[in-house]
């Protein structure tokens, strides 16, 4: 697998290619993390398929090491075995954890197996402060007491867990999930109201279930779980990534080609690929996944971020790529990370017109963009700035390329076999 360092951090794409051909999408990043801290909740060997080769995965992976696991990844079959001592260690160290915010999730599972769960506060992606006061206020809901020391989230149970009525501020899906990984077990039922609806939470549902949860609502904005005594170890395999996905789909719109996504669920981005029929596209939907094809320049869409069903805030920035080329202009809405905005300053540089004000962009396209060097400041501004360069005028090289291999497997080689021209470069090339 890709190991723990940090790959190189360059890649340099000559824009005007038409992208063209199929790709197969793997499981999603934002499900398989998850999937893996669930692991946690059962003694024995949980096996995940459809794990993307990704740096995420191996940080997660090194950090149920920490905890007691023994994880083999095999690549080359995209499976994951975890295998789980009967008690786990309960500290996430910070130096895993503020390389990955998502890191967190193994609170839930290490507080409701171990009654105690010490966490080192996440950092992870730069778009915006990322609270978890609700992760906080649920479990404290369930009888757990949290404090925070010296860096560190620091949860008890040592009696357990109990079910409880849990009403969200707003549908984080962190906080759901935390919480599902800590009322499976818990006495009693745990009502989850306002709860997140991403096919990732489905996800992770549907392989609790298998481990031996009762769950019902799945999917729904109230998730009702009856706590069982124990969980089993299960196989599951993980939900298809809808953004990257959608990232390719955007990458045929604005490029005008003609891709084919395999093992991709057009359900799961219903309101994204209606947006692209409306700037133009069409979009033939089926048995495995859609065909985008284009064959004029786009017409700019607006764009408003919201929890699922909703447009999805990590298909932002690819869209705001696509309206920077459109005829027309856009207003892009973000509502969930006030941040993701930043990277309209590296867009700007490759002569994008986007005007930002609090969480309003106005995009104002123009015919052609023309190629400079710029910086990825998260995973999916990267995806955002790589798109740009496919359709600029010249050389444009990403720099900070690593945080796109965060959550994009195999994206420079699936892009050369699409027929862009695009090579890693060593970081100061
Ligand atoms: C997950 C995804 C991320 C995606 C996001 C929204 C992973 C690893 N990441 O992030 O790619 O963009 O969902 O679809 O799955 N908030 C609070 N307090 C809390 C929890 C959240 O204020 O206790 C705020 C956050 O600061 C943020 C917003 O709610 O502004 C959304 O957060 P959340 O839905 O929890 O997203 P993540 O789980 O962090």
């Amino acid at each position: 697998m890709s190991g723990m360092e940090v790959p190189d951090s360059a890649v340099r794409i000559v824009g005007g290619a038409r992208l063209h051909g199929s790709v197969r999408v793997t499981g999603a990043k934002n499900s398989v993390l998850k999937l893996m801290a669930a692991a946690l909740l059962a003694q024995g060997r949980t096996v995940l398929h459809e794990v993307p080769d990704i740096l995420d995965v191996s940080i997660m992976a090194e950090l149920l090491r920490r905890l007691g696991c023994v994880v083999n990844y095999d690549a080359s079959m995209a499976t994951v075995a975890i295998d789980v001592p009967a008690r786990p260690e309960h500290r996430a160290d910070y130096d895993l954890v503020r390389r990955m915010r998502a890191s967190i999730c193994v609170l839930g599972p290490l507080v409701s197996r171990c009654g105690e769960a010490d966490v080192a506060l996440p950092g992870g992606d730069n778009i915006g402060s990322r609270g978890l006061d609700m992760h906080v206020a649920g479990l404290q809901r369930m009888g757990a007491t949290v404090t925070s020391e010296h860096g560190y989230l620091i949860a008890l149970a040592p009696d357990g867990l109990r079910g409880s009525n849990i009403w969200l501020d707003f549908p984080s899906v962190g906080a759901t999930e935390t919480l599902l990984m800590a009322a499976v077990r818990a006495r009693g039922t745990t009502v989850i109201d306002n709860a997140a609806r991403e096919p990732e939470i489905v996800d992770i549902c549907r392989m609790l279930v298998a481990m031996g949860a009762v769950i019902d609502g799945v999917g729904t904005s109230t998730i009702e779980v009856q706590g069982v005594d124990v969980l089993n170890p299960t196989e599951h395999t993980t939900v298809s990534d809808r953004i990257v996905a959608g990232t390719w789909a955007v990458g045929a719109a604005l490029t005008q080609g003609d891709v084919t996504v395999t093992n991709a669920d057009a359900e799961h981005l219903e309101i994204a690929l209606d947006k692209l029929v409306t700037a133009g596209a069409h979009v033939d939907i089926g048995s495995d996944g859609f065909r985008v094809t284009m064959d004029r320049r786009p017409t700019a869409v607006d764009i408003v971020t919201l929890p699922y069903p909703g447009f999805p805030t990590d298909l932002q920035p690819q869209f705001i790529a696509l309206n920077a080329i459109a005829e027309g202009s856009a207003l892009v809405t973000e509502n969930l990370f006030e941040a993701r905005f930043r990277f309209v300053h590296e867009l700007a540089r490759l002569g994008a017109d986007v005007q930002t004000e609090g969480h309003h962009a106005l995009v104002r396209g123009t015919a052609l963009l023309s190629g400079a060097p710029v910086e990825a400041t998260d995973i999916r501004a990267g995806a955002g700035l790589v798109l740009a360069g496919l359709v600029a005028g010249g050389t444009t090289t990403v720099h900070e390329f690593h945080h796109v291999d965060r959550g994009y497997a195999g994206f420079v080689t699936d892009l050369q076999r699409l027929g862009a021209q695009v090579m890693r470069i060593p970081a100061d090339g």
